[in-house]
């Protein structure tokens, strides 16, 4: 029921600290992973680690807003296996532009920065999916796993565009799910994960102090969660697994929170 053996999945950002822990995941259960990014040397790294675990895996250099080099990527992929089976959007992240810091306010909000995190996180999980998804709708087979965030359901201070992306992530995530479905038949499927929190590069610097430990940001976060700790990439996995297998067949247009509980709490 959870078999992914030889399934074909396109990880985005795949070299990312939860891309690639998800990309090791699965090529550790006989998947064969495309990493998509933009720098080679880390990419074709990956993939070198990758191909040792057992599935054959392929490195594909793209941004995610580049839709001809996702076409070339693409290609690559058909030429390789012929088929797309599970498509997870995991470029994305907040960038510092973008954010509201204690001493601003809405009102110093730098609009160009809001709309490159927009593009980055809502356009490049959209143009991914236009060009992958065509080839599920074809095969009319396929999995489409989005990454949402805490931010797109409650409000978090600071991350002003990046709560405005996913937000619009969960949407595209369910309005994408009733389109492919009506279109293309139920083989086509679109779900999202929704992680708490969990320290990766594009967080670093909000949630840890230079020295490494917890910044007091962190701290808040670990006293809203149930669970009273951050999360590990691993415990992504189950979900990942859940949605690109036969598991989840008759599951689409959800986002799965996989937070600790941090989601479910008032924090009282
Ligand atoms: N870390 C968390 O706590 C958390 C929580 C909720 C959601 N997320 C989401 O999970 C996803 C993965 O992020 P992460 O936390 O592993 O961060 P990360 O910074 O380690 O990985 C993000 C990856 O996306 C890549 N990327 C950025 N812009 C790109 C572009 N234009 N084209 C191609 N690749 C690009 C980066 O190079 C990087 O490899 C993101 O969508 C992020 O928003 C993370």
């Amino acid at each position: 029921m959870f078999n992914v053996k030889d399934r074909v999945v396109v990880i985005t950002g795949g070299y990312g600290v939860l891309g690639a822990s998800m990309a090791r995941c699965l090529s550790e259960l006989g998947a064969h992973v495309v990493i998509v990014g933009r720098k080679a040397e880390k990419g074709e790294a990956l993939v070198t680690e990758l191909s040792a675990l057992g599935a054959e895996a392929l490195f594909c250099k793209a941004d995610v807003l580049d839709r001809e080099a996702l076409i070339a990527a693409k290609e690559a992929i058909i030429g390789k296996w012929g088929r797309i089976d599970v498509l997870i959007n995991a470029a994305g992240g907040n960038m510092p532009g973008a954010t509201i810091m204690p001493d601003k306010n809405i009102f110093d909000l730098d609009i160009d920065a809001y709309r490159t995190v927009l593009d980055l996180n809502l356009v490049g999980t959209v143009i991914p999916t236009l060009v992958f998804g065509e080839v599920m709708a074809k095969n009319g087979k396929g999995s489409i796993i989005n990454i949402s965030s805490m931010s797109s359901q409650q409000m978090i201070t600071r991350v002003c565009g990046y709560s405005s992306a996913k937000a619009a992530i969960d949407n595209f995530t369910k309005w994408c799910a009733m389109e492919m479905a009506k279109k293309f038949g139920e083989g086509l499927r679109v779900n999202a994960i929704a992680p708490g929190f969990f320290i990766t590069e594009q967080n670093r610097t909000l949630m840890t102090n230079p020295d490494g430990s917890h910044s007091d940001r962190a701290k808040d976060v670990i006293r809203n969660t149930p669970f009273g700790r951050l999360g590990e990439a691993d415990e992504l996995h189950g979900a990942v697994v859940f949605y690109a297998s036969d598991a989840s067949k008759f599951v689409t247009g959800t986002v799965l929170p996989i937070d600790g509980g941090f989601s479910i709490f008032s924090g009282v």
